[in-house]
């Protein structure tokens, strides 16, 4: 049991042994946060994941006997916060499931029950006794149905996945884990979850903007609480929803017989030598996940493979699909790699970083078999095509 303010409680679950949350590293585990409003229809926002069911309502029992719940309030569908209604509910038959009307549908599709839904809208209100609680919509934060639950009287802000984290913790609150390093967990998290849904994150951001919040709960890892962590929350979400990044360069590698190693590191050199910051990600080493994180804020990404059979290798073949998936914008990219008889692979290898939503800065430096000190040094003039873009 936790207060998080006086009569609201965290009765999450920490899910310390998640190492992977569908493909993406969570390398310290998740959580996954329901929180118990007590007032006098009392009301618990969220569920956890089903394995975490039991401990969920171990934790609503430790405050109020289960069967007193009035209401469930479903942010979101998916089932890392829907997965223990059906629990819950089997001590409270008679709560209602509050969602949205996309939610509703999406519950039906998942858990074939009937249960008894209270559809809102953004701007629906449902008074609990002192408090009154409103909600917002937000579509594709993270699916269609996600919404938030606002309580004025709190000025809490109850906002599921967004501002979200994936870290494991004893902690409840960013600033007792170290604000730095949680901002680092919610890069990865908007990375490799929200980038797809700037501009809805946006208008998101938009009607939040409206609201007095003094503390940010969302369904994972730690709460936002003091003044600044929200002020730089709120900024990064600003910023990483306008696709804004910074000069700072990634180069994302893979390699069969070392050539296309030796290009990236004379790249890392090169760059270095202006000054400029740059990190070598190599795709066997650094999972898809961390790479993303990476390039949400670097405004030049170079991207090498070998060519095998025709084709660039799968590892970056499978980075550029991800990619693609997550919409990234605002990125310029070069294009290296060594081949043996043939640079055809090359060409889908460019279209890819193209449909992945990069703009490509002239030819890719292709070598074949082993690259020679001449084509090395050549890559400065792709340094310096990244200085011309600085200005
Ligand atoms: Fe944490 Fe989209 O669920």
């Amino acid at each position: 049991m936790h207060q998080i303010v006086k009569d609201i409680h965290w009765t999450g679950y920490i899910d310390w042994d998640l190492r992977n949350f569908h493909g993406y590293e969570t390398p310290v585990g998740s959580t996954y946060n329901a929180y118990l409003i007590l007032d006098e229809a009392p009301v618990l926002i969220d569920t956890v994941k089903h394995y975490g069911a039991e401990e969920m309502i171990d934790r609503i029992k430790e405050v109020i006997d289960p069967a007193k719940i009035k209401y469930i309030i479903s942010n979101h569908t998916e089932m890392d916060h829907s997965g223990s209604i059906d629990a819950i509910l089997k001590y409270c038959p008679n709560a209602e499931v509050v969602c949205s009307p996309k939610g509703a549908q999406e519950l039906k599709r998942h858990f074939k029950k009937d249960w008894k839904f209270k559809i809102v809208n953004t701007g629906d209100e449902l008074n609990i006794g002192k408090r009154t609680l409103s909600f917002l919509l937000t579509p594709m934060v993270h699916w269609p149905d996600s919404m938030v639950t606002y309580s004025a009287h709190d000025k809490i802000l109850f906002s599921n996945d967004a501002f979200g984290q994936h870290r494991a913790s004893d902690e409840r609150y960013a600033d007792e884990v170290g604000s730095d390093i949680v901002f680092e967990d919610a890069a990865k998290y908007y990375a490799n979850i929200v980038m797809p849904y700037g501009n809805q994150v946006l208008k998101a951001l938009e009607a939040a903007s409206k609201l007095a919040i003094e503390m940010i709960c969302p369904s994972h890892g730690l709460i936002w609480r003091t003044k600044e962590d929200l002020l730089e929350i709120l900024s990064l979400y600003h910023k990483w929803a306008n696709y804004e990044s910074e000069n700072k360069c990634l180069i994302a590698y893979d390699t069969m017989w070392n050539s296309t190693r030796q290009m990236a590191t004379k790249f890392k050199h090169l760059i270095d030598a202006q000054g400029l910051p740059v990190k070598m990600v190599g795709l066997q080493e650094v999972h898809i996940s961390n790479i993303v994180t990476d390039i949400l804020t670097s405004k030049f990404v170079l991207f090498g493979t070998p060519i095998l059979n025709n084709r660039m290798l799968p590892t970056m073949a499978a980075l550029l699909m991800y990619l693609k998936g997550l919409k990234t914008r605002n990125h310029y990219a070069t294009t290296f790699g060594s081949y043996g008889w043939s640079k055809i692979g090359f060409k889908e290898f460019e279209q890819s970083i193209a449909d992945a939503g990069f703009e490509l800065m002239g030819e890719g430096r292709y070598s074949q078999f082993v690259p020679d000190d001449s084509e090395l040094e050549n890559l400065k003039s792709v340094v310096d095509k990244i200085k011309e873009k600085i200005g």
